[in-house]
């Protein structure tokens, strides 16, 4: 069976973010706890509000919604609730992405919730052994000076922040916009990672490898430029593909035609991740396992996938050595 196979694997998970894990659940009840007021009566009204016809779309709920997070306690028991499912769903290593300039905009303190974030993950590593990286990312469709005053935060928590992505409204925020940025954070001597190709053109995703990036987020509309894509698997680049959000979004209309294969063919490193799983109807292993199904991949390309995600991890090598 395929989705025993698929939960038997260690897996890494490189492209999640914290706050697109809030279940409606615990959106009610923080609501409820916080005094924050929700366009929701119950469970089953969110649920029936999360049909997207694209980013943008999306991206109003996930920052509606991420309002009722206000103090370090909410932020522990956000990241300690998807530990648990990343737990079930074997994850043994995880790369966790925040955007704290959706926090610090609305008056809820960078510390507060990169505090929350970090004593969840050293408690989840004690409980269920899944090693971490912090990955801030910075919001797109700010400006550069935002982005700067960010990264100056990040470098205050340089040892707990270990990267520096880029997220949010991709088309008309394309990744030159923030060269200054990357290039401050590769001096200070983070890894750096950035949402392209989602929505954006394949022309992002070189503007992306310009800026110096170790894997590119997405990064599905690749396929449209193949001396990109040939270039991209010469350099062996990871692509963090999250394929029912690109479902969910109407990236792809099916996964029947997922180009995987045309990625790994070239020398693309695929990986498979849940980005926002509390939105995009399921965590890690319900995203093997959709394109599984669709593309009915044989075991040796499953198997292949999430040694992937091992491989192109910023964990060390001592503890690669020690998932795979
Ligand atoms: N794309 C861009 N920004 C995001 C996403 C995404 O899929 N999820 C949360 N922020
Ligand atoms: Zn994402």
């Amino acid at each position: 069976m395929v989705s025993s196979l698929i939960n038997a694997l260690p897996k890494a998970e490189l492209h999640i973010h914290v706050e697109g894990t809030l279940e409606p659940v615990l959106m009610m009840s923080l609501a409820r706890n916080n005094n924050v007021s929700i366009p929701y009566n119950s469970i089953d009204e969110i649920k029936n509000a999360y049909r997207f016809k694209n980013l943008e779309d999306f991206l109003r709920l996930y920052y509606s919604g991420l309002r009722v997070l206000k103090d370090e306690d909410d932020f522990y028991i956000l990241t300690m609730n998807y530990l648990k499912r990343a737990s079930e769903n074997n994850v043994r290593h995880v790369e966790l992405s925040f955007d704290p300039q959706a926090h610090t905009r609305r008056g809820v303190r960078f510390e507060e919730v990169i505090e929350g974030i970090h004593s969840a993950l050293k408690d989840g590593e004690r409980k269920y052994g899944i090693s971490w990286v912090i990955i801030l990312s910075i919001l797109r469709d700010l400006s550069v000076e935002d982005a700067l005053h960010t990264l100056s935060r990040a470098e205050e928590y340089k040892d707990i922040i270990d990267a520096i992505g880029l997220d949010s409204a991709e088309v008309g925020n394309p990744p030159s916009k923030f060269k200054k940025v990357f290039e401050k954070a590769k001096t200070s001597g983070f890894h750096l990672v950035a949402h392209a190709g989602e929505e954006g053109p394949p022309s992002y995703i070189k503007e992306a490898i310009d800026l110096g990036v170790e894997r590119i987020d997405h990064g599905v509309r690749a396929i449209e430029d193949e001396t990109l894509m040939k270039m991209l698997g010469r350099m062996r680049i990871a692509f963090t593909l999250c394929p029912l959000s690109n479902l969910k979004l109407n990236v792809v209309k099916s996964l029947k035609n997922y180009p995987i294969r045309e990625f790994s063919k070239v020398g693309i490193r695929v990986t498979i991740n849940s980005d926002d799983p509390a939105y995009f109807g399921g965590y890690i292993n319900k995203n093997y396992e959709e394109v599984a199904k669709a593309l009915n991949l044989k075991p040796k390309e499953i198997i292949e996938i999430a040694r992937n995600s091992i491989i192109a991890s910023f964990a060390s090598d001592e503890r690669k050595r020690e998932i795979l």
